[in-house]
C-alpha cells in the first residue's frame, strides 16, 4: 500500500468514526431539546454556543483553528436547525428559514402570558408599545423579564420618526444596555418598525424580538425582517433589514382592537389569498370568518415566509405582495387619511382582478366591512401615483389575478395601467 492509498483510507475510517460520533451528538441534541419542551425553556442559547465554539479550540493546532471553527460552525447551524424543529414544531409555530437569521414564529392563544418560555427575557429589555396597545399587554411582557424598561410613545403612523428613533436609543443607553440585552416590541406594524429599526441600529444592532397586536401586524408586517421609520413624511425612508429572533403571537390580543382597524389588516391576507392560496380565499368567502382567525394568520403566514425564504432582500418574489398597492397607494394619498392603508389595498386590488375574481372578491370585502367603490377622482389617483417613490420610471411592475390563488406579473407602461384603471372605473359604473 503507497502514502497516498494509506492516508485515504485513514480519512475513509476517520469519517466513518466522525459520522457515528455525530450521530450521537444528534441524539443528545434531541435529548435537549426534548427537556426543554418539557421544561419550558427557551429553545436555543446563545451564550452556550460562543461557549462551544472556544471549548475545544487548545486540541487544535494554530494552523488549523479556522478550519475547526469552520467545521463547527456547520455543526452547531445543523443541530440548531434540528433543535428548533424538533422543539417547537406543533400546529402553533412556523420556522422563517434564512440560515443563521431563521427564527420561529409561535401562533397560540394567551401566549404572551409565556413569553418568557420562548424569549430570552434574563437581562435588560427595552418593551417598546403605544398608548393605543392596551398597557396590559406590555406589563404582562415587562413582569416575565430580569431586568424592564417599558417606553410608551403615542399612538400612529406619526410615531414611525427620528424623533422617537432617537428616544428609544437613549433610553438604551441611558439603561446601560449592551450588545447582550435585547429589545421587544409589543404593538402594531408602526412599533415594530420603529422598535426593529431602533434593535438594528443600538450598538451595531442588539437581539430584536416582535409581539405584533394587530391584524396587519400577525399576518404580515412582524416577520421578514424589514424595520423603517418615516422621514418628512416619506414613508419607511430609512431603515434596515433586521430579522427578529422570535414572533410570538397572540391572537386573543386582537380581541380589544377597533373592529374597523381588524378589517383593515385582514385585507392583506385577502391580498395573500388572491396570488397564492385558493384555500384561504375561500375560507374569506366562508361563514365564520372570525372562528376561522387563527387558521388564517398561520396560511397567510405561510405566503409571506415562504416570499422572504425566497427574497430576503426583495429583488423579486417580493413583488407579489405588493398585489393591489400600486393604485392602492394611488387611492390612499388621493383619499388624504381619510380611507386606512388596508381599505385602498382592498380597493386597489379590483381593478387588478380577472372579472370573476372580482366578483368574489367584492363580496369577501363587503363581508369584512372593507369599502367596495373608488369614489376618490381618478385624476388624484393618477398623480399620487405617478409620485410614489416606487414608480419613478414610466413603467411599473403589476400584478394581475385571472383566477384565485395563483398571479401573473406585468411590466406596464403607466398610461396602460391608468387606461386600465378608467376602464374599471367606467364598467363598475354601470
Ligand atoms: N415591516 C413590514 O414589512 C411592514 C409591512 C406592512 C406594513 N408595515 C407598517 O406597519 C404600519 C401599520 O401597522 P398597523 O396597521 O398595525 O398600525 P399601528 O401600529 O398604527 O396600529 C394601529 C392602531 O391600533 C392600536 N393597537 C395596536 N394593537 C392593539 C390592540 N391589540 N388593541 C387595541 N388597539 C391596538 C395602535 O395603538 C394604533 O392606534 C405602517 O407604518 C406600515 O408602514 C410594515
Amino acid at each position: 500500500m503507497n502514502k497516498l492509498e494509506r492516508a485515504r483510507k485513514k480519512i475513509n475510517s476517520v469519517d466513518k468514526e466522525i459520522a457515528k460520533l455525530w450521530v450521537e451528538r444528534m441524539e443528545a441534541v434531541r435529548e435537549v431539546s426534548e427537556y426543554k419542551r418539557e421544561n419550558g425553556l427557551q429553545v436555543l442559547d446563545t451564550s452556550r454556543e460562543s461557549e462551544l465554539m472556544s471549548r475545544n479550540l487548545g486540541y487544535v493546532p494554530e494552523e488549523l483553528r479556522s478550519y475547526y471553527t469552520e467545521f463547527l460552525n456547520g455543526t452547531l447551524e445543523s443541530s440548531k436547525r434540528y433543535q428548533r424543529e424538533l422543539s417547537v414544531k406543533s400546529e402553533d409555530s412556523l420556522t422563517v428559514n434564512l440560515g443563521d437569521r431563521s427564527y420561529d414564529i409561535i401562533i397560540r392563544r394567551g401566549s404572551l402570558a409565556d413569553a418568557g418560555k420562548y424569549m430570552n427575557l434574563q437581562r435588560k429589555v427595552l418593551v417598546v408599545t403605544d398608548d393605543g396597545v392596551p398597557a396590559k399587554y406590555a406589563e404582562a411582557v415587562a413582569s416575565q423579564c430580569l431586568d424592564a424598561s417599558v417606553v410608551t410613545l403615542p399612538q400612529g403612523e406619526k410615531t414611525k420618526c427620528l424623533e422617537s428613533f432617537s428616544v428609544l436609543l437613549k433610553a438604551m443607553l441611558q439603561r446601560g444596555f449592551t450588545r447582550k440585552d435585547c429589545v421587544v416590541a409589543v404593538g402594531g406594524g408602526v412599533i415594530g418598525d420603529l422598535a426593529g429599526f431602533a434593535a438594528s441600529a443600538y450598538m451595531r444592532g442588539i437581539d430584536f424580538y416582535n409581539i405584533p397586536t394587530t391584524t396587519l401586524s400577525q399576518i404580515d408586517s412582524s416577520i421578514g425582517g424589514k424595520v423603517a421609520i418615516d422621514l418628512d413624511g416619506y414613508k419607511n425612508t430609512v431603515g434596515a433589514f433586521w430579522q427578529p429572533k422570535l414572533v410570538l403571537i397572540d391572537p386573543d390580543t386582537l380581541s380589544t382592537l377597533d373592529r374597523r382597524q381588524y378589517a383593515s389588516g385582514l385585507a392583506e391576507a385577502v391580498k395573500m389569498s388572491l396570488t397564492s392560496d385558493r384555500e384561504l380565499f375561500e375560507i374569506f368567502e366562508s361563514k365564520d370568518i372570525d372562528g376561522r382567525l387563527d387558521e388564517i394568520i398561520r396560511r397567510s403566514l405561510m405566503i409571506k415566509k415562504r416570499v422572504v425564504e425566497q427574497d430576503e432582500r426583495e429583488s423579486g418574489l417580493r413583488k407579489i405582495l405588493n398585489f393591489g398597492h400600486t393604485i392602492g397607494h394611488g387611492i390612499e394619498t388621493a383619499e388624504e387619511g381619510r380611507l386606512m392603508h388596508g381599505e385602498c389595498v382592498a380597493l386597489g386590488m379590483l381593478p387588478m382582478c380577472g372579472v370573476q375574481v372580482r366578483g368574489r372578491l367584492r363580496a369577501v370585502l363587503e363581508k369584512l366591512g372593507l369599502p367596495t367603490a373608488i369614489t376618490s377622482p381618478p385624476d388624484g389617483i393618477k398623480a399620487a401615483m405617478k409620485h410614489d417613490k416606487k414608480s419613478e420610471q414610466s413603467r411599473v411592475t403589476v400584478v394581475r389575478v385571472e383566477e384565485a390563488g395563483s398571479f401573473r406579473l406585468e411590466v406596464i407602461d403607466f398610461d396602460e395601467l391608468f387606461k386600465r384603471l378608467d376602464e374599471y372605473l367606467t364598467e363598475a359604473e354601470q
